[in-house]
């Protein structure tokens, strides 16, 4: 039906007008630094411009919207796009934070929110999910992402899709979603954003694949092109990818954006000029051109040289056309942007009550020894940290529509908890960094550090001032905002020495330290297991971090978070992630160092904190793994259980992860898959059975030749807290 309507209009398009709809301008009203198209009103009156992105507010969106259906000649709506990640105005947790609640619900929920309060304000289009696996800490988009896992990947995708998109993609309320970036993005190497990808086609379809395509499979409208290279040729241009895998194997009936620039970038890819890489993007089966105009300004001059197709061009408009009507944008133009629906809906109070509860619900308890957590509201709390009373970088990256200024401090959320029932005193105590040039190029984006140019040594000396009669130490450390996200890669990912220093002085007190993490990525934070007693990880925690952090470390929320990417001990063991294979030498069970066997000299082969990894204030004990059978054939369903209890003196929540192992098969596999999740609240000294129901299709790969098939033979079935910790049991199964 949107096809017939679309091809009405296709039929009275001049060329132009077409073309004009595969071209994507920035408003530039939001991402400083990064420079406005040009003329954007006079382009749009001669329809030359499909949608806009990066505009904010209801009524400015509604004035853009009315020269397009008022002053252009077949009043076409535009698409209003925005990078709605993790939340608007209230901001969630960063990506990598959510994943870590394993609590899809929530998930969806935030989504949901983003939705509501993006459209009142007029954006009909979000840039999200990212679901690039990554498996490199050193890449800053890792907290854009969902770790390093294809199947929590995958269900978390269709959990951010269902959020935004809802059941109804017309209703004034949903937003399309965008699914990037497409292909394998998140596996640059040396971990520097934007560098060439190499990667076998057996990895691509059993590890890094699946999250896109869940995100296809939940109805995901558009999807976007990444900027590195895939098997030599760059993303953008990628007919195998954009054609074969997108259109013809997941049966993708969106359409396909390009990143910002990236149709451009070819040129330094080195395949061709403006005219050349632009016709390549459009015949490999992109649409919309995202900011760089090589569609707008070279497509004519290549129809006319019969280098592309007229129905290369009209393919590519039906499809932009058809998500309008999807959008329910020719019924009313205006209708995502209700100026009276945006000061209801905005960044209001309950919107940020469920913000404050997502967050609490994405930390990761890495230690805490003698169960030094949770503190008590009363005596003298010292706070110092360059972390610990800062406003501007609690949202964390790309969080553009975000109020950062009004987020709330750990400084504010630590004495809105207390009151008066006990003291806060503060010191800064140290940069984020040593050095004035790193800490300028990490301090954008309205992001303030608030630098302090005092010597090292006399900002220790404050700390330990006031931290000199305080029961307890609150070291609020870690990673400003803008050290992770795009384009910011590091090689080193340890916490800054100068952080460091500050915490050698406030152990030598003698007095408790709680280390709070705010990071981005997987830290290398073995000095820190060594000495802190407690660290716990909060990421960027959103509008509401302050709150959400006091609410978990005064025990009013037990942490349940789990890690979704390992931390490794150093970067020299990068990648390091779970879901490895076994190799041909694999070390024995237990050992850290056999001669000869895949192993390094000088640290163990295992992580610091794995895969699945987070703790309570309470303790779990998993019972023995119970098999409904230890053999089966075809279809039949295996029933794993396991007993698990709530052993400590806390109501708590654990999730309980399920990994397969494929022990022999045609092609090498992991040496374990997570293959399902179970979140389970248990009060405290309470038991639940736990249990997961196994088919034939959770055993599934791709094959030599990538058919997706399962083989029979003998599988390990796990269950435990953490992808280390877990309870074996075997099974034969027949064909
Ligand atoms: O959506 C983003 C993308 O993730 C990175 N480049 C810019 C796009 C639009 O802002």
């Amino acid at each position: 039906e949107y096809t017939r309507k679309a091809d009405s209009i296709i039929a009275i398009m001049t060329l132009e007008e077409k073309i004009g709809q595969l071209n994507l301008p920035a408003a530039g009203d939001i991402t400083t630094g990064q420079a406005a198209s040009a003329n954007i009103a006079e382009k749009i009156k001669a329809g030359q411009v499909g949608g806009l992105f990066n505009l904010k507010s209801a009524e400015k969106i509604r004035d853009v919207q009315r020269v397009a259906v008022e002053e252009s000649r077949l009043k076409i709506p535009l698409l209003f796009g925005m990078d709605v990640i993790h939340g608007y105005e209230s901001v969630f947790p960063i990506p990598l934070g959510m994943a870590s609640s394993w609590d899809m619900e929530l998930i969806e929920k935030s989504a949901r929110i983003a939705a509501i309060e993006a459209s009142a304000d007029g954006i009909n289009w979000t840039f999200s999910p990212m679901t690039d696996i990554s498996r490199d800490p050193r890449w800053g988009r890792v907290s854009e992402g969902n770790g390093e896992d294809p199947y929590l990947g995958s269900q978390i995708a269709k959990a951010m899709v269902n959020g935004y998109q809802g059941d109804d993609l017309s209703a004034p309320n949903t937003i399309m979603a965008c699914v990037k970036h497409f292909a394998l993005y998140g596996a640059p190497e040396a971990g520097r954003d934007y560098h060439t990808v190499d990667m076998s086609r057996h990895r691509m379809y059993n590890e890094y694949f699946p999250p896109y395509q869940a995100a296809i499979d939940a109805g995901v409208g558009t999807v976007m092109t990444a900027f590195n290279e895939v098997d030599g040729i760059p993303a953008s241009a990628n007919k195998w990818l954009m054609t074969e895998v997108l259109r013809n194997q997941w049966g993708f009936d969106g359409f396909v954006v390009t990143d910002y620039t990236a149709i451009n970038e070819m040129i330094d890819h080195g395949i061709g000029d403006l005219k050349e890489v632009s016709a390549r993007a459009l015949q490999a089966g992109v649409e919309m051109d995202m900011v760089g105009e090589g569609f707008l300004t070279t497509l004519p001059q290549s129809l006319e040289e019969g280098r592309i197709t007229q129905k290369q061009i009209d393919d590519a408009c039906r499809l932009i056309l058809v998500a309008k009507y999807r959008l329910g944008l020719f019924d009313n133009p205006y209708q995502y942007a209700d100026p009276e629906r945006s000061k209801k809906d905005v960044y209001s109070n309950e919107n940020r009550k469920v913000a404050r509860e997502i967050a609490s619900q994405t930390f990761v308890l890495l230690k805490n020894d003698d169960q030094i957590l949770p503190l008590k509201k009363q005596g003298k709390i010292a706070l110092v940290g360059p972390l610990g009373d800062n406003k501007e970088n609690m949202t964390g990256t790309w969080s553009v529509a975000a109020r950062v200024d009004e987020a709330i401090s750990l400084r504010e959320g630590l004495q809105n908890a207390i009151g008066n029932k006990a003291e806060i005193v503060y010191a800064r105590g140290a940069n984020v960094v040593a050095d004035p040039a790193l800490e300028a190029r990490i301090s954008i984006f309205g992001k303030n550090t608030h630098r302090d140019d005092r010597p090292a040594a006399d900002m220790i000396n404050e700390a330990l001032e006031i931290a000199k009669d305080a029961d307890v130490i609150i070291a609020a450390m870690g990673e400003a905002a803008e050290m992770s996200g795009e384009a910011s890669s590091m090689t080193d990912i340890t916490l800054p020495e100068n952080q460091r220093d500050l915490l050698k002085a406030l152990l030598k007190t003698g007095k408790p330290v709680i280390m709070v993490l705010f990071t981005g990525r997987p830290l290398a934070l073995q000095w820190e297991e060594d000495h802190m007693p407690a660290i716990l990880n909060v990421w960027f925690a959103g509008s509401e971090a302050g709150d959400a952090i006091a609410d978990v470390l005064f025990g009013d929320i037990n942490p349940s978070g789990k890690l979704t990417a390992t931390f490794p001990r150093n970067v020299g063991q990068i990648p390091i992630y779970y879901n490895h294979k076994n190799t041909g030498r694999p070390l024995s069970e237990g050992e850290w160092f056999q001669k000869f066997r895949s192993n390094y000299l000088d640290v163990p082969n295992t992580p610091l904190y794995p895969f699945g990894y987070g703790l309570s204030y309470t303790t779990f004990e998993y019972g023995d793994i119970k098999l409904s059978h230890t053999e089966l054939q075809g279809d039949q369903t295996l029933k794993a259980s396991i007993e698990l209890k709530n052993t400590g003196t806390y109501d708590g929540a654990e999730v309980v992860q399920l990994y397969i192992r494929d022990v022999v098969a045609s092609v090498t596999r992991p040496v374990k898959e997570l293959k399902g999740f179970q979140k389970i609240n248990l009060q405290a000294g309470e038991s639940r059975t736990v249990t997961f129901e196994i088919t034939p299709n959770d055993l599934m790969f791709y094959d030599y030749d990538l058919e997706h098939v399962w083989e029979p033979g003998a599988f390990e079935i796990m269950i435990g807290g953490n992808s280390e910790e877990l309870k074996t049991g075997k099974v034969d199964w027949k064909k």
